[in-house]
């Protein structure tokens, strides 16, 4: 279920792009350590570890969009909102069992890995073409 980082993914824009690099690797971690039977501290650390490139990311990006005064920064912003609502509750959600369980796994894929695909194939290349034009 590991994402890999190809011309797909590429928005053009070299900050964008280099940190989405770290964050995907980061997810990964995620979806190799977030499977039935690991131990739950080691998918603890992982989903903390990943909550921190994410802040630092998403602040990254969304000061980037203010910058240019991108237009759709509000709903962007948003965007970025749900992604770590969603990382919030697989937390809560680890804490609550004895480690991660199916539906766990199934979050990961449906709310983090599809996600993150899609956000950056829309959103996130959407601001690299609007940076790029101004
Ligand atoms: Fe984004």
């Amino acid at each position: 279920m590991s994402i890999e980082f190809d011309k797909a993914l590429e928005t053009g824009n070299d900050l964008i792009d280099t940190q989405h690099r770290e964050l995907i690797a980061r997810v990964n971690k995620l979806t190799a350590d977030g499977v039935v039977g690991k131990e739950k501290n080691v998918a603890v650390q992982t989903l903390d570890f990943l909550m921190d490139y994410t802040d630092f990311h998403f602040n990254a990006e969304e000061n980037l969009q203010e910058e240019h005064a991108y237009p759709l920064l509000d709903a962007h912003k948003k965007q970025h909102a749900v992604f770590v609502k969603a990382v919030d509750d697989l937390r809560e959600m680890l804490e609550e069992e004895e480690g991660p369980t199916e539906a766990f796994v199934e979050a990961v894929r449906k709310n983090v890995v599809d996600w993150l695909l899609r956000h950056i194939q829309i959103w996130d290349k959407q601001v690299a073409e609007y940076i790029k034009e101004a």
